[in-house]
């Protein structure tokens, strides 16, 4: 799967979300996240993030390490549900990303 990181963290340009064929790139309070089971691996948000704010998983930077499981971990509570434009933003953010400090421009 493709994940996004911390780059995107109170930007969100959504850019990324356009490009996805299967609508797996879902909004959060302050960053969105593709969904691990849904992402079909095309690889086509990735060129399109301004800030390159997303990877192949195992291309992340080690300092994102965390930001793996966050993407993953974000859908537990809502499971798959099969298009992002349909279900809605998710209601909060991984903790991770709530731990992460604000940008300031
Ligand atoms: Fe975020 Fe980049 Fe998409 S900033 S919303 S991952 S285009
Ligand atoms: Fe969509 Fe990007 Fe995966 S465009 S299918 S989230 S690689």
């Amino acid at each position: 799967t493709y994940v996004i990181a911390q780059p995107c963290v109170d930007l969100k340009d959504k850019a990324c979300i356009d490009e996805c064929p299967v609508d797996c790139i879902y909004e959060g309070p302050r960053m969105m996240y593709i969904h691990p089971d849904e992402c079909v691996d095309c690889g086509a948000c990735e060129p399109v993030c301004p800030v390159e704010a997303i990877f192949y998983e195992d291309d992340l930077p080690q300092q994102w390490n965390e930001f793996a499981p966050a993407n993953a971990e974000v859908f537990e509570k809502v499971g798959s549900p099969g298009g992002a434009s349909a279900s809605g933003p998710l209601v909060s953010d991984h903790p991770v990303v709530e731990n992460t400090s604000p940008v300031t421009a």
